[in-house]
């Protein structure tokens, strides 16, 4: 990785900061004093100082993106605008993913990384974490049909899944597992049908309130380790 952006990814300093500090010799890699940003480290082996502090390098980024309607949880896409093009430079191209899938028009808590070995884990049908999401109904749905026991949806029973209601049209369900518009289908099956969705939690992870729809913020040390524990 070029120096600049290995300092601009650790918010050590922006570009211009790094350009001018390096001119100045205020930045080192392995104990020599690196005048060129454009310069290639090695980010997992060499050590990098910045006006005399070592640099620490986080090998993988955790994100929590409150996701607004319309944008597509996919790293690339041709047309649609995606959760990762809601990330500023250096972020949107160091290879960042959205863990799991929500649909175009569902909102709230997307989890964007470039850690595939966590990522798996967490959405792996054997230990598939838990989320909960908030939804709305066109119409109160038919109970008898038993949704949160499981339907058959692509040829298998649906995990077991638990809805709390706050009123004939709106509830929250907690799901352990993430198939196509699965909920969409589950409330489809007991004749009525979702009109707005949102993810409230992931593997713990619950929403930063604070975030408006399209911001994001890194996870804190100790959100990272409950994702870690749900993982496990
Ligand atoms: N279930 C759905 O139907 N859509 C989502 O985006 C997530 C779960």
């Amino acid at each position: 990785m070029r120096l600049d952006k290995f300092l601009s990814v650790t918010k050590t300093a922006t570009r211009s900061e790094a350009a001018k500090a390096a001119k100045q010799g205020r930045i080192t890699v392995n104990g020599k004093v690196a005048y060129d940003c454009s310069f290639h480290i090695d980010e997992n082996a060499d050590t990098v100082t910045y006006c005399g502090r070592t640099v620490v390098y986080k090998r993988f980024i955790w994100i929590m993106m409150n996701k607004p309607s319309g944008i597509l949880s996919a790293s690339t896409d041709k047309k649609a605008k995606t959760v990762i093009d809601l990330l500023p430079p250096p972020l949107n191209t160091m290879g960042l993913f959205p863990c799991g899938r929500l649909d175009k028009d569902t909102v709230g808590l997307i989890m964007l990384t470039n850690d595939g070995e966590l990522s798996h884990k967490l959405l792996s049908p054997k230990k598939h974490a838990e989320k909960l999401y908030r939804f709305k109904l066109a119409r109160p749905y038919d109970k008898s049909k038993n949704i949160e026991n499981g339907i058959m949806m692509d040829g298998k029973l649906t995990k077991p899944a638990v809805i709390s209601m706050q009123s004939e049209t709106e509830g929250q369900i907690t799901l352990t597992e993430g198939k196509y518009h699965q909920i969409k289908r589950m409330f489809e099956y007991a004749g009525s049908e979702v009109t707005f969705l949102e993810r409230l939690s992931f593997g713990g992870v619950t929403l930063d309130p604070s975030l408006d729809r399209g911001q994001w913020r890194y996870l804190t040390e100790s959100e990272e380790h409950t994702l870690r524990n749900n993982a496990e």
